[in-house]
């Protein structure tokens, strides 16, 4: 079972490198990296991640998943479940996610997360699950001011970074667990708090080209299945998902209630 151990740090270049060296140095799972502020955060795709002081949550946590590495999917997208949950159920937001790994509220990113593994042979030595959430800033650098947001913009409420990591922590463990054991019943959860998970219109950048379609839920590995105009269903493995058509916030239609058992 993971349990958490803290280490907290003022200034970091990004707690994923802080993450990734100490996992390197035989750190065990469960080993958790939070920082006040991140000087180099970063996002996937080679973007970078604003990190203010104070202002969000950067938190990373070494696992090491006994799964191989093309089982590892569903560990990713744990962390999307967790946090989406968190949102919804402590903090009353109509968090949404996106597929992979985006959660968004009325449309605007909230959270992203990068997770980052080594691996040996086929299975993973380690991962680092690396959390940002948006979490007091009122406002945002004028480059992503239309499509970011924070908990204080959507919920005029005060919170700080620790409070809402608290929160999330028990449903990190609780997913990523539920991902390695029973990995079909974290991706229905997965669909169910997306709103573009089945008969969204959508187009997809990816190293292997564009494609363009209409979503149709993830395959049990987690890749997004996406059918094109012809019938073809593609399963897409990483690349950027872009809605077409109708904003995000018009197509919510997910329940804010606990996963059902
Ligand atoms: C994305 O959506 O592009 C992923 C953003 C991930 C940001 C988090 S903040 C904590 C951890 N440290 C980093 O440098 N990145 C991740």
């Amino acid at each position: 079972m993971l349990g958490f151990t803290f280490l907290r740090f003022d200034t970091v270049s990004s707690t994923n490198d802080v993450a990734r060296e100490l996992a390197v140095a035989g750190e065990a799972e469960g080993v958790c990296v939070i920082a006040r502020e991140q000087t180099a955060g970063r996002g996937r795709q080679g973007r970078s991640w604003s990190s203010p002081p104070g202002e969000g949550l950067y938190l990373s946590l070494i696992l090491r998943p006994p799964v191989s590495a093309v089982d590892s999917t569903p560990i990713t997208l744990a962390a999307a479940v967790a946090v989406a949950e968190t949102l919804r159920l402590e903090f009353h937001t109509n968090a949404d996610i996106k597929w992979p790994n985006d959660v968004l509220v009325n449309g605007r990113k909230i959270c992203g997360i990068l997770v980052e593994a080594a691996i040996e042979g086929k299975r993973i030595q380690y991962a680092v699950m690396g959390i940002g959430v948006n979490i007091a800033q009122p406002a945002f650098p004028q480059q992503i001011d239309n499509i970011a947001t924070s908990l204080f913009l959507e919920t005029g409420r005060t919170v700080q970074p620790e409070e809402f990591a608290e929160a999330m922590l028990p449903r990190i463990q609780h997913w990523y667990e539920t991902g390695i054991s029973q990995a079909a019943r974290l991706i229905a959860r997965w669909e169910e708090l997306s709103s573009t998970a089945h008969g969204c219109p959508v187009s997809i950048e990816s190293a292997d080209g564009s494609v363009e379609g209409t979503t149709r839920g993830l395959t049990a590995t987690g890749a997004l299945i996406v059918e094109t105009s012809t019938g073809e269903r593609r399963e897409i493995v990483s690349g950027e998902v872009r809605v077409r058509g109708a904003a995000i916030t018009e197509r919510f239609t997910g329940s804010a209630q606990p996963e059902k058992e």
